[in-house]
């Protein structure tokens, strides 16, 4: 399939574009750039470089490219500065992807895999999270998110348009080839990598009295492998009509000390660690039930055991010690 590839120089976008090749689709690479890393697109990705809400020219490569499907990735994603600077979100997440489906609709494409977040629940009635619990995002980037999701659902319903949102929790992990490499870096696993590295450095709990078993925050990691998995899967099933929704989570939790003392064991290093105030907006526990996603797509988490996913991100960081730029080899392998 000739497939279009929104955000595909960024984290998951990357890796999603490296399988989309591995698994022989056309790929059509869009990305401005303004997050992602050249150094990201894999070879045989055509790569455009091109902002989204240049839908002229958006048209022109979906047209001349024969695209028969877009999986969208590209959006801001930082919860934090998502409350600092709302417009931005609903700028790049909410405006931008309706460009983008001025697009589709033009070029009569009829299938969309949205990256959709658990940012989208807020804070959760109940855990393992469901599909059906209530979405009731408590900051813009999940409310972005939401947004878009609801939005779809109508396109299916007026346009025909048939679309898969996939609610990622919390994303980790590396291929051989593709990491995580945000700038600036806030998220659990990079920064205690990080931390690991350059022992001067240290790492901060935010928060340490949290209802949880040991006060800090549980979250579920899934693979980034496991994320472009249910991407493949999903477009597998477009030859059926629908919207649906899939959480895509391990479906177990780690606290934010078990995963300190899983980098520990990986690394051989031992950490400097405090504890610090809670971050604003942090939920104790978000830990999905995938049994939707298991049972519809088939679809299972291979590699998401954390400490899989720690070794393999700690393998990439240290061949790029400073992220992409720093690449001390050039693997092209997934
Ligand atoms: N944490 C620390 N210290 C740090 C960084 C993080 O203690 O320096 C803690 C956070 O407080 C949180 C946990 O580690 O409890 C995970 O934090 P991340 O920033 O890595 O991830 P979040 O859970 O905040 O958010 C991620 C994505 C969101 C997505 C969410 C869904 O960034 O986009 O997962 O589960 F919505």
């Amino acid at each position: 399939m000739n497939i279009l590839v929104t955000g595909s120089a960024g984290y998951v976008g990357s890796v999603c574009a490296a399988e989309l090749v591995n698994q022989k689709h056309r790929v059509i690479g869009y990305d401005n750039l303004s997050a992602g890393h050249r150094e990201a697109l894999v070879r045989g990705v055509k790569f455009i470089q091109g902002d989204l809400a240049d839908t002229r020219r958006l048209k022109r490569v979906c047209k001349r490219n024969r695209i028969e499907g877009v999986m969208h990735f590209a959006a801001t994603t930082l919860v934090a500065e998502s409350m600092s600077n709302p417009h931005l979100f609903y700028q790049n997440n909410v405006t931008a992807t309706i460009a983008l489906l001025e697009v589709l609709l033009e070029c009569k494409i009829r299938r969309m895999v949205f990256s959709s977040s658990a940012a989208v629940y807020g804070d959760p009635q109940r855990t393992p999270i469901r599909e059906e619990h209530p979405t009731l995002p408590v900051n813009p980037y999940g409310e972005s998110k939401l947004a878009v999701e609801r939005a779809l659902a109508w396109y299916h319903r007026a346009y025909g348009l048939n679309c898969v949102a996939l609610r990622y929790f919390n994303a980790a992990g590396a291929t051989d080839r593709l990491g995580e490499d945000h700038r600036p870096e806030t998220h659990l696993l990079p920064r205690l990598l990080e931390a690991a590295m350059n022992p001067d450095k240290g790492f901060s709990i935010y928060g340490e009295d949290y209802p949880t078993p040991d006060g800090t925050c549980v979250r579920d990691f899934i693979h980034v492998r496991d994320i472009a998995h249910a991407h493949i899967l999903a477009l597998q099933f477009f030859t059926n009509v629908y919207f649906r929704t899939y959480n895509v989570g391990h479906g177990k939790g780690y606290s934010v000390r078990e995963v300190i003392k899983t980098v520990e064991e990986v690394t051989g290093r031992r950490l400097a660690i405090s504890v610090g105030p809670r971050r604003p907006g942090d939920p104790a526990v978000l830990v999905a039930s995938p049994r939707k996603i298991c049972r519809e797509l088939t679809w299972y988490p291979r590699w998401s055991d954390l400490k899989t996913i720690v070794t393999s991100a700690w393998a990439w960081k240290l061949r790029h010690p400073c992220g992409y730029a720093s690449r001390l080899n050039n693997q092209y392998s997934l």
